[in-house]
């Protein structure tokens, strides 16, 4: 940097020895005012020259910084959406997002995408970051994109946006596959997106690899992860048929609260890690108490407190990332008390860390809902909210989280959403995969339990969550195309060839949107 400067100000020097001896010659032979204005003119020259030089300047050191910033940066979702607000920000362009392939699924994924709260998944194809991902060619369109034939309008319409201009890049990996596209929106000048938009985007892909690769990776990792807590949550409902299912809806609840109360990514993670895993300490309390019918005896309910312990004991010989470290210290606090009568430490008020006062609150709720516990009936719901209220008086449970768990009413977690319709109705799905998509035969299935963000079926496979299904949904009059994830699957308890099977939609078309509902008030009344 120090010779750039040397060398504008050896250029400064000489341009203005130049002005000065064309001005002693013009002022010798001409008028006053006219060797004025020719001075005039010539400062303005160079003033533009030296403006244009420094803004190049300062553009090339802006895209230096953010090529800089990729390698200090460990946190994926905080590097993608610096990457893409600093995109937006070099190409002076109103929006930029990132999408990741999927070969398995052939299908793109936004990682992220500025203000967006919900992913979007497109086929590979579809769409220009689809065509982007399938051909690995650039597109940059400065008419109107929606006058372009790839251009598909539903990510427009979902997320409320008007996409005028566009440039998107592909991001390759090493052995020239395309890994991910990039999508930049909306140029803000009228000129639309120049060739060397388009060449400093291509700079930030190849630089963008590594981060792509690594994100890739990550995410294989968090999904074993994730797996592997599922997994031992259900090893605790196999001990204890009773409590099935109990882990998992403790972490919605739980879950639910976080986000209301805008608790950030690490610290959601933490409580919904801690949630899945609370019980695990009761693997260790022999079956003579844990499965018993009835209250426990003095003695039996000290054994039984020991759970908490064992929950922390287990759970710290799991080696975990040091942003989840604290995962089982929370995990064990899941029966401490406000008013330090909890367990293990009896620790009180703030003393207990914010997360495991959510997660409390959690698993109270759901214990009193439960209604397969032997020794108690089921509360009804304004039952259990009272009861959160009473103890929350006593001093024993944070008001302010059983204020929020019950003013924005957390307690509808996914699956109570659902509404029974009057007739079945009939869809067709297929698995997305890498092979010839055309040699997948449709499956035909029913639901009656159905939302607008997914439905429910008994499915006669086991499809793996995280699969990703491409669904035909045939409502009276109108057929729906969407993209689903399977979100849960369990064998049924009576017959060992189906599996209760609940998918999550993904790309419903707000018109799409609007016939189901029609659909669910008509078949619910
Ligand atoms: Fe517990
Ligand atoms: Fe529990």
């Amino acid at each position: 940097m120090h010779k750039m400067h040397k060398k504008n100000f050896l250029l400064f020097f000489f341009l203005f020895g130049i002005i000065f001896y064309i001005l002693i010659i013009f002022v010798s032979k001409h008028s006053i005012v006219l060797s004025f204005l020719l001075f005039l003119l010539i400062i303005t020259f160079v003033f533009l020259y030296f403006n244009f030089k420094i803004s190049s300047l300062l553009f090339y050191k802006n895209v230096y910084n953010v090529i800089s910033q990729l390698i200090y940066c460990t946190d994926i979702n905080v590097l993608f959406n610096f990457i893409a607000h600093s995109i937006s920000d070099l190409l002076n362009a109103e929006r930029s997002s990132i999408f990741l392939v999927n070969k398995e699924a052939n299908i793109l994924w936004t990682i992220v995408a500025e203000e967006l709260v919900e992913e979007i998944v497109l086929p590979i194809g579809e769409g220009i970051a689809g065509y982007v991902a399938k051909t690995g060619q650039i597109v940059r369109i400065n008419d109107d994109v929606y006058k372009d034939k790839r251009f598909s309008p539903i990510i427009d319409q979902k997320i409320k946006f008007r996409t005028k201009t566009i440039l998107s890049v592909p991001v390759f990996d090493k052995s020239n596959n395309v890994i991910g596209v990039i999508e930049v929106l909306n140029k803000k000048s009228k000129k639309g997106f120049s060739k060397k938009d388009e060449e400093i985007l291509v700079l930030l892909c190849n630089e963008i690899t590594n981060v792509i690769i690594n994100a890739q990776l990550y995410g294989q990792i968090q999904l074993l992860l994730e797996s592997l807590l599922k997994s031992f949550a259900a090893v605790v409902d196999a001990r204890d048929p009773a409590t099935k299912g109990h882990s998992l809806r403790v972490m919605r609840y739980a879950i639910n609260i976080a986000k209301a109360m805008n608790l950030d990514i690490s610290e959601k993670k933490v409580l919904e890690y801690a949630a899945i895993l609370h019980d695990i300490g009761k693997i260790g309390v022999p079956d003579s108490i844990l499965l018993k019918q009835g209250r426990f005896t003095p003695e039996e309910y000290e054994i039984m407190k020991t759970h908490a312990t064992l929950t922390y004991d287990i759970l710290s010989k799991i080696h975990f990332p040091q942003e989840y470290k604290d995962v089982p210290y929370i995990a064990s606090l899941h029966h401490e008390f406000m008013d330090g009568s909890g367990y293990p430490y009896g620790l009180k008020g703030e003393q207990i860390p914010l997360l495991a006062r959510i997660l409390c609150v959690a698993d109270i709720y759901d214990a009193l809902i439960s209604y397969d516990r032997p020794y108690k009936p089921p509360f009804s719901q304004q039952d259990a909210i009272k009861t959160l209220y009473e103890m929350a008086d006593q001093g024993k449970i944070d008001k302010n989280i059983v204020d929020i768990f019950v003013s924005k009413k957390l307690f509808s977690i996914e699956e109570r959403k659902f509404v029974r319709v009057n007739k079945e109705i009939s869809f067709a799905y297929k698995k997305l995969t890498a092979e010839d998509m055309k040699a997948v035969f449709p499956i035909l299935a029913k639901t009656r339990n159905i939302s607008l963000r997914g439905l429910q079926f008994i499915s006669n496979e086991d499809l793996p969550v995280g699969t990703f299904l491409e669904v035909e949904l045939y409502l009276p009059n109108f057929t729906i195309e969407t993209i689903a994830k399977v979100k849960h699957s369990t064998r049924l308890e009576n017959n060992y060839n189906q599996y209760r099977t609940g998918i999550e939609f993904l790309n419903l078309s707000p018109q799409a949107e609007k016939r189901l509902q029609e659909c669910l008030e008509k078949e619910t009344n």
